[in-house]
């Protein structure tokens, strides 16, 4: 078989997986309202790809300070953790296994979508330029808006946020999540406080790396203390280049949270290559490097073919590797890979928003039309 690779079992953290085809985290903007809760169109979207060796759900905010689109679940209420426990159950009665990315959005927001109209939370008051966030206008209809001017966290707020994370930590393990991920790419909080260009700060949470890396350490440590670092991995995109979002040490510094992961213990490290969306291709030099700085399974994800997924694994690049729009267009990836059949496409003007069309309507192998 082509792909025997990619289709043969791993363990991650203490979690075995059937196969390395892994689906990537996907906001989708589908969460119900009011209140952005995982409803059962939901649970079936999820369910439908649980052949997946393990699914990723789309990024999760931590609490309404944490958002910044419209309708992304969260997980900072009780009907929220109810509506994922439906979600993590619909994927195990399938023999399915799920992680939660739980997510802060930083500045990569709103007033328009915060409690009481405040300011979106940085680590500096910097605002992200030509960067638009999803918003429901006051007429009920959806459009982007410019993101807005944050506010800089106070010293004394940066446990709160950690705490943000851990009361999310603790819903996800009472819903059955198999594992979490803290979302620390992509140019959102953590990423922004890792980045020199985000980050003027003074005190203890800027300045040398070890400062930028503070907040995402602390906070993953915190979640491992929820969850067990077996169960526990973080996904980072030193080459990401959206949002406005500079860092002129993106290497240094997330080779050295790689050296941190492998003292804290972390499962996996996540690694979302930026080059599928305009930024350079990572080194094979950097990739080396990665690998050499941490022990546990490395995942990669971004315009990967299975072809060039197997690959990577042969060459011992990477434990698994996770698919983003081929697995939103088709629930069945591992079956098609496995019988190297072709892939459904994917319908850019559904991804955001929306209901069931392009969401849980893309058909299986079995369900398409015989020619
Ligand atoms: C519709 C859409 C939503 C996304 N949402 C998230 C998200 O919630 N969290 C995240 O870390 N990445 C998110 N991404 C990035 C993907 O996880 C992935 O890195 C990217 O799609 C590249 O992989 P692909 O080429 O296999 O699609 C999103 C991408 C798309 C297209």
């Amino acid at each position: 078989m082509p792909y025997d690779t990619l289709l043969s079992p791993v363990t991650i953290g203490n979690l075995e997986l059937p196969n390395r085809v892994m689906m990537a985290p996907l906001t989708r903007n589908r969460a119900s309202q009011p209140g952005d809760v995982p409803s059962e169109m939901n649970a079936l979207y999820y369910a439908q790809r649980a052949s997946a060796g393990l699914i990723v759900t789309e990024a999760t905010q931590v609490s309404r300070q944490g958002q910044g689109y419209w309708a992304t679940p969260g997980m900072y209420s009780d009907a929220q953790e109810a509506g994922w426990k439906a979600i993590a159950g619909a994927v195990h009665a399938r023999h399915g296994r799920i992680a939660q990315q739980l997510w802060h959005v930083g500045r990569v927001s709103h007033r328009l979508i915060q409690d009481g109209g405040a300011p979106p939370v940085a680590p500096s008051a910097i605002r992200a330029r030509n960067t638009q966030v999803f918003v429901r206008n006051d007429d009920g209809s959806f459009g982007m808006i410019d993101a807005d001017n944050p506010r800089a966290l106070e010293t004394n707020e940066i446990p709160g946020i950690v705490l943000q994370f851990v009361d999310a930590a603790h819903r996800a393990k009472r819903a059955g999540f198999d594992m979490i991920e803290v979302h620390a790419a992509n140019g959102y909080l953590l990423h922004q406080f890792m980045a020199t260009g985000t980050n003027h700060r003074t005190d203890d949470y800027g300045g040398s790396v070890e400062n930028r890396l503070r907040l995402t350490i602390d906070v993953l440590e915190a979640v491992c203390g929820v969850m067990g670092a077996n169960r526990v991995g973080i996904r980072v995109s030193p080459n990401f280049i959206g949002f406005d979002l500079q860092d002129d040490e993106a290497d240094t510094s997330s080779l050295h949270l790689a050296s941190e992961l492998k003292r804290i213990g972390v499962a996996y490290l996540h690694l979302a290559e930026g080059d599928w969306a305009g930024g350079e291709p990572l080194t094979e030099d950097y990739r080396r490097a990665l690998r050499e700085a941490y022990d546990g399974s490395i995942i990669l994800c971004g315009n990967y073919t299975a072809k060039q997924a197997n690959q990577r694994i042969e060459r011992g690049d990477a434990d698994a590797v996770a698919f983003g729009r081929a697995y939103l267009a088709n629930p069945d990836l591992v079956e098609r890979i496995r019988a190297n059949a072709p892939l459904n496409t994917p319908d850019e003007s559904t991804f955001y928003g929306g209901a069931e069309k392009g969401y849980t309507d893309y058909p299986t192998l079995d369900e398409m039309p015989k020619t």
